[in-house]
């Protein structure tokens, strides 16, 4: 049983993650489409996730491939209408499964009738709704644009050039021009982007992904206490008429996302462009995404080090919101490096297990499942490095690997060319694979409450001087308790088994084992779960 806020199904939920335009394109045009994802439900609902998460599906100039969105309530006529839309919701509920959406609430695309309308010499409803100056010739301590308006100003940017901030307003002003956090155009956009979460969530959408949700305010410093606010009261409105809508942040604060009342929040810690403290749970390194040899990533067998780094970080704010809600761990995303290739099958195996067994509500990065990899590929959409990860989905053997029936030079990106890329039909026939090693990870994880997303975490054994991890994961009432250990590295190490788990046996386990005289024996590059 779920103690934690939000509905309770995200006890034991487990998110996919699909990237519409590469998923399953159905009317030959090479780009996926929301037709397309209706058509697998099945299948991810077979993996054992029970949840989406959609990248941005609304009409858009693809500059930052939807992150520029120029109609929140249009779903993109690439990817279908909104009858599909609300069809896919449809199917989703009728299969136990649930639905959310991506919602870009800091910025527009610069197409946007609004931006276009606040881009207007003449005053109009939307003049203050971004982000401008007083003058064509004055910037600012934040990304700006002048010359491209006729309005004799320039504006402030929330990310690339094509995304003009919206108008939060200012936590501290030094400007005439900055508005407050309670200005009537800070106060509009916030109602705009309530009406824009209520526009779906009445067509059956179950919640959203919120990008860079930590971004509204500015000069709000680092502890984002305006920021907050402004989502408490977004959040506050929405959920009394929608109260078991469901909010992921991408923030990686969650003692700030989750009092800014986030239902969970993500564990981000391998950017492109730099990782926290210099230290990285999967698969990061600092030569690019396909350089093996210089990978530190924990799971690394030759690479990696103790976990006690990773853990600095994480017990600690893990402990501080655990009673808050969830801290969300993800295979990999469409802004981070996939983990393969550079670490190789059984050190994802090894990788998974822990990932699938840790608190919080996983999720899973489509074709991970299979061991896509990341391409070496020339940019898209504003992808960049991030490009590589956003390849068609690797369906069968067939043309396009089973993608599209499209040339494969209409394709919206080129598929792995590899004769031995992995794909699902062969990795559905063959009791080894990936994609049953993950299922039955997933099948473990829903059988147990010590594996839900709201159950306690305890470490074991975290040496300094070794790679091995082991914890604790009990369930919410006390219940029912399991051990978890895994050895990412290349020697045996083993640790004692606490007292109550040493008649236990393992449930699953990857490696070679041995659990016996109340301890634990771990070989090179293993992983189990032990239990009653
Ligand atoms: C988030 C998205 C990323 C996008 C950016 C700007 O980080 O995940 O894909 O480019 O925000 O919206
Ligand atoms: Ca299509």
């Amino acid at each position: 049983m779920a103690n934690l806020p939000g509905p309770e199904w995200l006890d034991d939920a487990v998110f996919y993650e699909i990237y519409p335009q590469s998923f399953l394109d159905t009317n030959g045009d090479g780009i996926g489409d929301i037709p397309g994802i209706i058509d697998r439900l099945d299948y991810v609902r077979g993996l054992g996730c029970d949840a989406l998460w959609i990248n941005p599906c609304f009409d858009s100039p693809f500059k930052d491939a939807g992150y520029d969105v120029s109609d929140y309530m249009k779903v993109a006529p690439r990817y279908g209408t909104n009858a599909d839309l609300e069809r896919l919701f449809r199917e989703a509920h009728s299969r136990g499964m649930h639905v959310l959406l991506d919602l870009v609430p800091g910025h527009t695309s610069e197409e946007h009738p609004w931006f276009r309308e606040s881009s207007r010499v003449e005053r109009n409803e939307y003049t203050d709704r971004y982000i401008w100056t007083d003058s064509a010739f004055e910037g600012y301590s934040m990304p700006f644009i002048g010359g491209e308006s006729e309005r004799d100003a320039t504006y402030i940017l929330n990310f690339f050039k094509c995304q003009p901030a919206l108008n939060y307003g200012f936590a501290t002003r030094d400007r005439k021009w900055q508005m407050s956090t309670d200005s009537p155009a800070a106060r509009a956009t916030r109602r705009a982007m309530v009406d824009v979460m209520r526009f779906w969530l009445s067509r059956g959408c179950d919640g959203f992904r919120v990008d860079m949700a930590n971004s509204l305010v500015k000069n709000d410093g680092d502890d984002k206490p305006e920021t907050i606010r402004a989502w408490q009261e977004m959040l506050g409105a929405v959920r009394s008429e929608y109260p078991d809508a469901v909010f992921v942040s991408e923030w990686g604060t969650p003692a700030q996302s989750l009092e800014a009342g986030f239902d969970m929040d993500f564990y981000l810690d391998w950017r492109w462009n730099g990782v926290p403290n210099g230290y990285n749970l999967l698969a990061r390194n600092v030569d690019g995404a396909l350089n093996v040899r210089d990978d530190h990533s924990y799971f690394s067998a030759h690479g990696g080090g103790s976990v006690r780094p990773f853990l600095d970080q994480y017990l600690p704010q893990y402990e501080a919101t655990r009673s808050k809600g969830r801290f969300c761990f993800i295979t990999c995303n469409h802004d981070t490096p996939r983990m393969a290739p550079r670490l190789t099958d059984r050190e994802r195996r090894v990788g998974y297990g822990m990932l699938f067994t840790m608190p919080g509500v996983p999720f899973l990065y489509y074709g991970d499942e299979i061991g896509m990899r990341y391409r070496d590929i020339s940019t898209k959409e504003g992808g960049y490095a991030r490009t590589g990860s956003r390849t068609p989905m690797q369906w069968d053997g067939g043309r396009n690997d089973g993608f599209s029936t499209a040339d494969p030079e209409n394709l919206y990106l080129p598929v792995d060319p590899d004769p031995h890329a992995p794909n699902v039909a062969e990795q559905q026939d063959d009791s080894d694979s990936m994609l049953h090693w993950v299922e039955s990870l997933l099948r473990l994880r829903r059988r147990h409450p010590a594996l839900s997303s709201s159950a306690r975490l305890d470490v074991v054994a975290a040496p300094e001087d070794g790679r091995l991890f082991a914890y604790r994961r009990t369930a919410a009432d006390e219940g029912e308790s399991l051990l978890v250990a895994l050895n990412p590295g290349l020697s045996e190490e083993g640790f004692d088994l606490p007292a109550d788990a040493a008649a236990g046996r393992s449930l699953l386990s990857v490696g070679d084992v041995r659990i016996g005289g109340g301890r634990a024996v771990l070989g090179p590059r293993s992983f189990v779960v032990v239990g009653k």
